[in-house]
């Protein structure tokens, strides 16, 4: 969870970007954070997409790269991730960057939220 005080304060693109992101539910499979921990994550094979983790990324992560991802979806493995061919190039744009700022933040400790890597 964030430190007492409030998230710190975000750019505009930020701030559309996680209003976007919790309007279409990305959180219900990646989580509030981008954590891949979302209510239902555990049900979805393979797992929602951790965000912190960059080189886990199929598609790439630059900007475009993730906009092209949330407007096609991913479901060549038997993903569950769906397509927001609905959404305007400029929200997918905002999403990118809302989502490149989650894997961009500072751990704060979250790291030792994470399971123990089995692998
Ligand atoms: C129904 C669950 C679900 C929802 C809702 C969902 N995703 Fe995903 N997402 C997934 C799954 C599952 C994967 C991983 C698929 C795979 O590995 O093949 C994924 C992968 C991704 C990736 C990584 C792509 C890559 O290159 O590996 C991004 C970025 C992403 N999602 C963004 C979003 C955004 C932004 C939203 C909201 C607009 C969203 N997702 C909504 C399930 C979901």
């Amino acid at each position: 969870m964030a430190a007492c005080g409030g998230p710190p304060p975000a750019a505009q693109t930020e701030l559309s970007g996680r209003l976007l992101y919790a309007t279409n539910g990305c959180g219900a499979c990646h989580g509030q954070d981008g954590q891949g921990d979302g209510p239902i994550a555990r049900t979805l094979t393979p797992p929602p997409r951790d965000f912190r983790d960059g080189a886990a990324f199929k598609n790439g992560v630059e900007p475009a790269a993730i906009a092209r991802t949330i407007a096609e979806g991913l479901t060549r493995d038997g993903g569950q991730m769906q397509s927001y061919g609905h959404l305007t190039e400029s929200e997918r744009l905002r999403l990118a960057d809302y989502v490149i700022s989650l894997r961009a933040q500072p751990a704060q400790g979250a790291q030792h939220d994470r399971p123990p890597k089995t692998d």
